[in-house]
């Protein structure tokens, strides 16, 4: 069978990865891809988000079955175009990819389906919207409606500030239509952590769980990031608030979703605070996260291929899954600068004694192949994935791994999975 892979970073690395481990799997594409994924797929110069371009080519192509790793092509309508031309996509339609791609739409159907978060309000205008702030009082947290790079969120510890957000979102209008409604919600506190789980519209088949670190600097300080590491699983998250989880966020979901004829395809990713000890929904995603994809994928041990068509036949209750018991941890390394200005062109050096290491997985994101070098190419450039028995294994790995990597101006955390041990 004939793959295609959308997508350019390390989730997508991450992705074709484990389809190249399927039976079933002849052939993998990648659109655009990057230096790593060149290694096990034919990178094909087309941009994820040029929906016409990558049709032509899967039909050109016979592709059986695309992948989608980000989320524009998901919001922009790839799964109807493919469907309709009677090519097998994973992935939410556009009617469902709003669940990402607008928060109003998000919180509406959470509220509508009983589903716990935060309390919040939707605006068009700037002055009730100011108003409502003040009779709430900070902390607060302001939202743009629609998709902004994970820039859109301002959590405000003062009036003020949440004031000068709803200026920034809706004066100056920072995030464009994105910004045209705005969700001004309850300032919640506690551990975040992140869920992901496969849905063909009936069976819920979850994913381990994972954390983030959008921070740039350690102790989550700095500006916000794509994502400087993760791992998983959780050990913060015990049985009875995955049960919930489940049982409270994805299971209303899908079933209110379905008594309206909706049927949610692919992966669903639930971004959960635990605040009083229960589990409140921030967010839905509507697929992989990035880095979640590279802790997440690494322990599920079936065939990702096969769980994918099931999932789009709606059969995924027959997926044959098993876990690799072992703990991820994945240190992002970056160019220095990022999330502001960097360079690229840099060459990347020890990355071909990793290869041959089994506890130490490299996804490339920002990289590119120039002559017989691998040279970085964009903000976040490898993902470096440790395993072992333990978290505190897989880190000490990961980071091992970390010391042999070198190119000029790199930047990382040296902190990732820490937070699995706080309480707080
Ligand atoms: N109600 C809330 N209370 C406290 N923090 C929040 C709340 N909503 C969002 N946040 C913070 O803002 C971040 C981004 O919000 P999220 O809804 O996940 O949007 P996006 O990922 O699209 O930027 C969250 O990861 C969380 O840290
Ligand atoms: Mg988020």
């Amino acid at each position: 069978m004939k793959v295609l892979v959308i997508g350019s970073g390390a989730r997508e690395h991450c992705l074709v990865d484990k389809l190249s481990q399927s039976p079933k799997v002849s052939k993998i594409y990648c659109a655009p891809g990057n230096g790593g994924t060149a290694h096990l797929a034919e990178n094909i110069e087309i941009k994820a988000d040029n929906l016409d371009r990558l049709l032509d080519f899967a039909l050109k192509e016979n592709v059986e079955l695309t992948v989608v790793g980000p989320e524009i092509p998901l919001a922009k309508g790839i799964v109807d175009l493919f469907n309709d031309q009677g090519l097998k996509i994973f992935g939410p339609a556009k009617e469902l990819a709003k669940l990402e791609s607008s928060k109003v739409f998000a919180k509406e159907i959470m509220k509508k389906y009983g589903i716990p978060t935060a309390d919040f309000k939707v605006f068009s205008q700037p002055k009730p919207a100011k108003e409502y702030i003040e009779r709430k009082g900070a902390p607060v947290v302001v939202k743009a409606d629609g998709l902004a790079a994970g820039k859109g969120v301002m959590v405000c510890e003062s009036e003020a500030e949440a004031r000068q957000a709803v200026d920034t979102i809706m004066g100056k209008k920072k995030f464009g239509e994105a910004g045209e409604k705005i969700i001004i919600e309850d300032c919640l506190q506690g551990q975040e952590l992140s869920l992901l789980a496969f849905s063909d519209g009936e069976t819920i088949l979850p994913l381990a769980a994972s954390q983030d670190h959008k921070r740039i600097f350690d102790n989550d300080q700095g500006a916000n990031t794509g994502g400087m590491g993760a791992y998983a699983p959780v050990p913060l998250l015990d049985k009875q608030n995955f049960d919930k989880i489940i049982n409270e966020i994805f299971q209303p979901l899908i079933e209110g979703l379905g008594r309206e004829n909706k049927i949610y395809k692919g992966i669903l990713y639930a971004g959960i605070m635990i605040f009083n000890n229960k589990p409140n929904l921030l967010e839905f995603n509507v697929r992989f996260g990035d880095p979640e994809a590279q802790v997440v994928l690494p322990k599920l041990k079936g065939d990702l291929a096969d769980i994918m068509l099931k999932t789009i036949d709606g059969n995924l209750k027959q997926a044959k899954v098993e876990w690799d018991q072992r703990s991820f941890v994945c240190v992002v390394l970056a160019s220095g600068g990022y999330p502001g200005k960097y360079q690229k062109g840099k060459e990347i050096s020890g990355l071909e004694e990793l290869e041959k290491q089994k506890d130490i997985l490299v996804y490339h994101a920002g990289t590119k192949r120039e002559n017989e070098k691998i040279v970085t190419n964009g903000g976040r450039v490898l993902s470096v994935v440790g395993s072992g028995l333990t978290l505190k294994e897989a880190k000490e790995k990961a980071y091992q791994a970390v010391d042999k990597i070198n190119f000029k101006g790199v930047q990382y955390r040296k902190d990732i999975s820490d937070k699995a041990f706080n309480k707080s």
